[in-house]
């Protein structure tokens, strides 16, 4: 087991190269599954979490090569994956269990191969993560659903057919299944309320890439004609956008000036209005976005949305924001219902916190002490970074597997702007 131990007081100052983003990756990499040809990601951020799923794609016979040129500061890795040879139709309940996002074959492969027996995910440490609207969504497409001893079996012998997909809320995943799926359907298929993260937009864009005919992604309706087969393609995997929030956190904590380089404004704006509010300069420049401190750091009212809202994913870090802001803020989680794992670790640092239900109320401290605190979850760990940069003393954080799922060469990055941070074996 290793841990970080962070020297808090550090003033961040420079360049931080921002990866390939993990929530477009993972879709991106089932989309090889929809075609016997060759389909070249670049810019993939070397994560746990892209492994697992590699893991699962060999699994089923999808081949992985490592394609042309990579390296560099902003650069990501670049793979081709080949399906020309589907030999397993099954997602393992031992790969599965271990990553949620591991559901994203079901889709795919119902609408490839005709079948898809997939583990049900499970919970995890946020929530339950029920998979009621991707199960349906792939009904609505003629697929036929059982469930059997903790296995979701989706088949459709005849193929898929084009059908009204209508969301009772914009689920992020259960959109990316029912988009693949529909690519292939016989005819048009509609997709009322759907995620519009920009993660969903850079997928269509690798679908249509690859021949599919989809239009209003982004949007609160997709149309999708389906076409008999798709082609190989090249697509590069956007920016991280949540990683790009978390530094810029790190900027506006520690009172430093961060070029957060190859971010896109237009995929975070909710996240730097807030910042822009409470006391960041936020600048858009040729090669990235810059954030620095004006000097203030004043408190804040936020609720998670649904994009283009304010992002769950960045709510962890933004409370670690409000424990040294002035004043007393409030954060509203109305995505998951159970993602303030990082409270009681904030307050072992000091932080003053209450919750009562979907609502944190934060009072703002001038210092937070260092201690030894634990991960519990990927954005909760990011937060317990944040805090450490600022707390006086060496912060020790333990369970680091939770941050490498999600952030590429962490202590490296925060190295480049002058962070006091080392990876030890615990
Ligand atoms: C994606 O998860 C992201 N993961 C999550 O990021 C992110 O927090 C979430 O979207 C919301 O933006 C990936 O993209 C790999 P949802 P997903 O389906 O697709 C409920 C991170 O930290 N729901 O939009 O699982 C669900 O329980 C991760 O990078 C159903 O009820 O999110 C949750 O309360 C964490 N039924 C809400 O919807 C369903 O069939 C939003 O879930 C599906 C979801």
């Amino acid at each position: 087991m290793e841990k970080l131990i962070i020297s808090g007081g550090q003033k961040l100052e420079g360049v931080i190269p921002i990866s390939g983003a993990k929530n477009a990756a993972l879709p991106l990499m089932c989309t090889p599954l929809l075609t016997d040809e060759a389909v070249t990601l670049t810019n993939l951020p070397r994560l746990a979490d892209i492994s697992t799923l590699s893991d699962l794609l060999n699994h089923m016979g999808v081949s992985i090569m490592i394609a042309g040129g990579s390296g560099g500061r902003a650069k990501g890795r670049s793979l081709t994956f080949d399906a020309s040879n589907i030999t397993d139709t099954v997602a393992p309940y031992d790969i599965v269990r271990k990553m949620r996002a591991s559901i994203l074959v079901l889709g795919p492969l119902v609408a490839r191969a005709g079948e898809a027996i997939v583990s049900l995910p499970g919970g995890c440490a946020i929530g339950n993560r029920p998979i009621d609207l991707h199960l349906k969504s792939l009904e609505a497409l003629g697929a036929i659903i059982d469930l059997e001893q903790g296995y979701v079996r989706a088949s459709a012998p005849k193929g898929l057919r084009g059908g009204v997909i209508d969301f009772p809320f914009p689920s992020v995943g259960a959109t990316e299944n029912a988009l693949m799926a529909a690519t292939l359907a016989k005819g048009t298929t509609t997709i009322n309320n759907p995620a519009q993260e920009p993660e969903i937009v850079d997928l269509a864009n690798c679908l249509r890439a690859m021949g599919a005919n989809i239009s209003g992604d982004g949007t609160e309706k997709i149309i999708i004609e389906g076409v008999d087969r798709l082609h190989g393609a090249t697509h590069a995997v956007m920016p991280d956008r949540v990683e790009a929030g978390s530094y810029a956190v790190a900027a506006l904590m520690t009172k430093g000036n961060i070029l957060l380089e190859g971010a896109r404004a237009s995929d975070m704006q909710a996240a730097l209005d807030v910042l822009t509010e409470i006391g960041a300069v936020v600048s858009e420049e040729p090669n990235g976005i810059r954030v620095k401190s004006n000097g203030h750091l004043h408190g804040f009212h936020l609720t998670t949305e649904p994009f283009p809202g304010f992002p769950t994913d960045m709510q962890a870090q933004f409370m670690a924001l409000a424990a040294i802001a002035e004043g007393t803020s409030s954060i509203t989680e109305a995505i998951f219902e159970n993602r303030f794992m990082h409270v009681p670790e904030l307050c072992r640092l000091g932080a003053d916190i209450s919750v009562n239900g979907s609502q944190a109320v934060i009072e703002g401290v001038d210092t937070l002490k260092a201690a030894q605190v634990m991960a519990t979850d990927l954005r909760a760990s990011m937060c317990l970074v944040l805090a450490g940069l600022v707390a006086e003393g060496e912060t020790h954080i333990n369970r680091l597997y939770h941050l490498d799922r999600g952030y590429e060469r962490l202590e490296e990055k925060l190295r480049f702007v002058g962070a006091k941070v080392d990876r030890v074996s615990a």
